[in-house]
């Protein structure tokens, strides 16, 4: 329930509010100017006056959006990556960070340039190792624990609510990339997280047409007001068509999340014993390593993605991709048509991600048709 006593799908299902104060429209208005007017003593008549600053289509996303992440404020960035780098910006010199060893590989890539630059001290800790994330944490030490979770592209579930136990004990703050949860089934804010990050190009969006971030606090701390800060002196805030875009994407999200949840559990059912897999990798499976944490900390679905380990290697894994014919070979997540990756092709030899696996963003299709190509395509190695 939000402050206002709303639901959650009622949140999305409105972008929060339906209806425009002003006109009467139903759907939100994108408000597209670059600059607002001031009034007659030369007080601007919005609460801003440019719109690298913020603008009304701007808030109503964001509004929406905290609403939804159980939060007291969000902002909304031109992509994931310019959201993750501005949060990075807040960690002071020569600060200690912890994050995952497999997790989305930008992330990585760049927790990893910071600390070659001398900017950041970092330690990546193994999640599946029990107490790898408390032995990794320094007292007094670190500044920023970040976890993702389910960890892009194993789907690892971490315990978010022990992870905010350890961070804040060693004086840290804990923020969490939520992004395959899509706001959904999981609300990171409520279980002790200090800031949830999405990519909002996934879930949020849904519909893979546009690109965009946001962090969500739960308190408006010193550190939030400097993110703000940033996101106006870089220049990366979320466009106003976009934002329009994603808050029309968001009025689906539940129908559509559920359904990917639903098609993904059948699906990962189906394949878990399947001759040429050696390994089907989805949370809501008992035979996951994360699962019983997933079962308490996600509680409306395990979400739409899952990895297959292909019998094989790097080639048969990448043969897989090349053979589906409804499900599109192509990266990214959480739209409505099912995607499958190879991932060690996308991140590089130096990735930790098994040469054997295939990332499957399972979409809204039927499930008999994402079955049978499965099928077809496993048949043919
Ligand atoms: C888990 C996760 N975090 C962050 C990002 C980066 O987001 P964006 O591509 O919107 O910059 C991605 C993108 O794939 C992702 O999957």
């Amino acid at each position: 329930m939000s402050e206002q006593g709303l639901r959650p799908e009622t949140i999305a299902a409105h972008a929060l509010r339906a209806v425009d104060e002003t006109t009467g429209a139903v759907v939100p208005p994108i408000h597209t100017s670059s600059t607002y007017a001031r009034d007659g003593n030369y007080i601007p008549k919005l609460r801003e006056n440019y719109v690298r600053n913020g603008n009304p289509t701007l808030w109503q996303a964001e509004e929406a959006i905290a609403a939804l992440e159980c939060g007291s404020s969000a902002l909304l960035f031109a992509s994931g990556m310019a959201a993750i780098t501005t949060l990075l910006e807040t960690v002071p010199a020569g600060a200690h960070v912890v994050a995952p060893d497999v997790m989305y590989y930008g992330t990585r890539d760049w927790l990893k340039r910071l600390e070659a630059l001398g900017r950041i001290r970092l330690s990546l800790f193994e999640p599946s190792r029990p107490g790898a994330l408390e032995a990794a944490v320094r007292a007094g030490g670190t500044d920023l624990v970040w976890i993702e979770t389910p960890l892009n592209p194993t789907w690892d579930v971490i315990d978010i609510a022990a992870a905010a136990r350890t961070a804040h004990e060693a004086g840290a703050i804990l923020a969490v990339d939520a992004t395959a949860t899509g706001a959904v089934t999981t609300q990171p804010l409520k279980l002790g997280a200090d800031i949830v990050f999405h990519s909002a190009t996934k879930y949020l969006n849904g519909h893979s047409d546009v690109l965009a971030g946001v962090l969500v606090t739960r308190e408006q701390t010193g550190r939030w007001r400097d993110i703000a800060m940033l996101r106006t002196k870089i220049g990366a805030p979320l466009a106003p068509l976009e934002c329009f875009l994603l808050m029309r994407g968001m009025r689906t999200l539940f129908l559509r999340y559920r359904q990917a949840s639903a098609n993904a559990l059948t699906i990962a059912r189906h394949f878990e014993h399947h001759p040429k897999l050696e390994r089907v990798l989805y949370p809501g499976l008992a035979s996951h390593p994360g699962h019983a944490i997933a079962v308490r900390q996600m509680t409306d679905g395990f979400g739409g993605m899952m990895s297959f380990l292909v019998k094989g290697g790097f080639e048969d894994a990448k043969r897989v991709c090349t053979r589906l014919k409804v499900i599109v070979p192509a990266t990214s997540l959480g739209g409505v048509e099912s995607l499958a990756e190879h991932r060690k092709t996308v991140e590089g030899p130096a990735s930790p991600v098994p040469d054997n696996l295939v990332r499957i963003s399972v979409g809204i299709e039927h499930v008999d048709d994402l079955i049978a190509d499965l099928a077809q395509a496993l048949a043919g190695l």
